[in-house]
């Protein structure tokens, strides 16, 4: 298929989701779990690891990087690790496609290597904002450029050595946390990284897990360079943000009941449990265990009578990729939802808050776009077609819409969704979702 290609789904309307899924692993571990695996002395073995083209870009990357890593098959990698210092400059650019996560915390790894390498990603990746990571590590004594617009290509140079900072992160962001804490694995003394707001922790929790001591006191993570990483084992739990189309849509479709297995609840992740409780949906959190350091649990949901809420401003950053499939969930409540505080959304994979408004108004939803959220009446979901704008979030949140739409629903531009969830056409299909796709020259 060429990239022109544009991958459409097509769903018809009604039905419900039943039964008992696993949705693929989480994407936020499977790239920590690579990179941390790739510098540990030892092997490690890792499993659920999500085999989307996301954490398949850290892959290759730190193949590239010269690194003997296996699989992944049916979930299963093992690493060779190299220790610490073992990378080797690659013998092209690192090509991180339409993974932030890869380029924002390759940067700040790979900063302090004495390695000259340059990060690229594809036509969105390009565009979303660099700097974030970028001017901290250059406080660090790294040397990283991007081009004038503050965007990739990344070109990192090598410097002798990296010095630690306490640096007060302007957005609550783990992209830019974890970005300085692995820089900080290479610099002088301790860099202490504070947040405006918690965010997810797995980068601290996977350091912990490979022997590297991570220090949290209230809302400062902190580490002191210059330690190592000893190989573990990793069993990677489902992806929360994945399960959250399957959580929306069972809510939204009456008669659903679905149990999503082995999902992971850590609490910076949990916003959007949180959030449709509050709208007064029907979840329950069975079998809570912890595995390896995360803890994860089968969630149970079943249909109810969604209400429109004023969305809780600390919830927003423990749910900031579930915001597509949440608008949906407000769309099928009664009365009005209000998002504020997540402009963030408008720099994600695309700007969220536009291209979900659009698409809702294309249904004939009354959302009205703000500049850090959204206002949605809840009322009849129409039939319609739907741009995705390559956003595979985008994509699988207008899919479930369609189980309370009064026509098809068409999305364009769906590819993208093998970057987080490989296999949703097949598994929501086999839940009751009536979705197909094709392929349209
Ligand atoms: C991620 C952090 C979040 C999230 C992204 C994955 C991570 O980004 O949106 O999908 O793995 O650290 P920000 O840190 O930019 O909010």
């Amino acid at each position: 298929m060429s990239s022109a290609d544009n991958l459409v789904f097509h769903v018809r309307p009604g039905g419900n989701l039943t039964g008992t899924l696993r949705v693929p692993g989480d994407k936020s571990i499977s790239h920590r779990s690579i990179m941390l695996g790739s510098l540990a002395e030892g092997t490690t073995h890792i499993s659920g690891f999500l085999e989307g083209e996301d954490s398949l870009a850290t892959v290759w990357a730190f193949r590239a990087l010269g690194v003997d890593i296996k699989g992944p098959v049916n979930g299963e990698v093992t690493i060779q690790g190299v220790g610490m210092h073992g990378l080797k400059t690659p013998e092209a650019p690192l090509d991180l496609g339409n993974s932030g996560t890869s380029m924002r915390l390759l940067a700040g790894l790979l900063a302090g290597q004495g390695l000259e390498l340059t990060l690229v990603g594809d036509s969105s990746l390009s565009v979303r904002p660099m700097r974030r990571v970028t001017d901290p590590l250059r406080t660090m004594g790294a040397r990283v450029e991007t081009t004038a617009q503050g965007t990739a290509p990344l070109l990192i140079h090598p410097v002798d050595q990296l010095q630690g900072i306490d640096y007060a992160l302007p957005v609550a962001s783990a992209q830019i946390k974890s970005s300085l804490l692995l820089a900080a694995l290479y610099a002088k003394g301790t860099t202490r990284v504070t947040e405006p707001a918690p965010t997810r922790d797995h980068t601290e929790r996977m350091l912990t897990g490979f022997g590297y001591p991570v220090d949290r006191t209230g809302a400062t993570a902190s580490l002191r360079g210059g330690g190592k990483l000893i190989a573990c084992d990793i069993d990677i739990p489902a992806d929360i943000s994945s399960a959250a189309f399957f959580l929306v849509g069972a809510s939204i479709a009456p008669g659903s009941d679905l149990l999503l297995e082995h999902v992971g609840i850590n609490p910076t992740r949990d916003g959007v449990i949180n959030i449709l409780r509050l709208m007064g949906a029907d979840i329950d959190i069975l079998n809570q265990r912890d595995v390896g350091g995360e803890p994860v649990a089968d969630l149970r949901v079943r249909s109810a009578d969604l209400r429109g809420i004023r969305i809780p401003v600390d919830q927003v950053p423990l749910a900031i990729d579930e915001f597509p499939a949440l608008f949906i969930a407000a769309a099928c409540a009664r009365g009005e939802t209000h998002l504020t505080g997540a402009e963030e959304l408008r720099v994600k994979e695309s700007d969220r808050i536009q291209v979900m408004a659009d698409g809702l108004v294309a249904l004939g939803v009354d959302a009205q776009p703000t500049a850090d959220g959204m206002v949605i009446r809840g009322g009849p979901i129409q039939g319609g077609r739907i741009d995705s704008h390559g956003d595979h979030r985008i994509a699988m949140s207008f899919a479930m819409a369609a189980l309370r739409a009064q026509g098809d629903i068409l999305i364009d531009d769906c590819s993208n969704v093998n970057t987080s969830f490989p296999g949703f056409v097949t598994l929501a299909a086999s839940a009751g979702l009536a979705i197909d796709s094709e392929t349209e020259a």
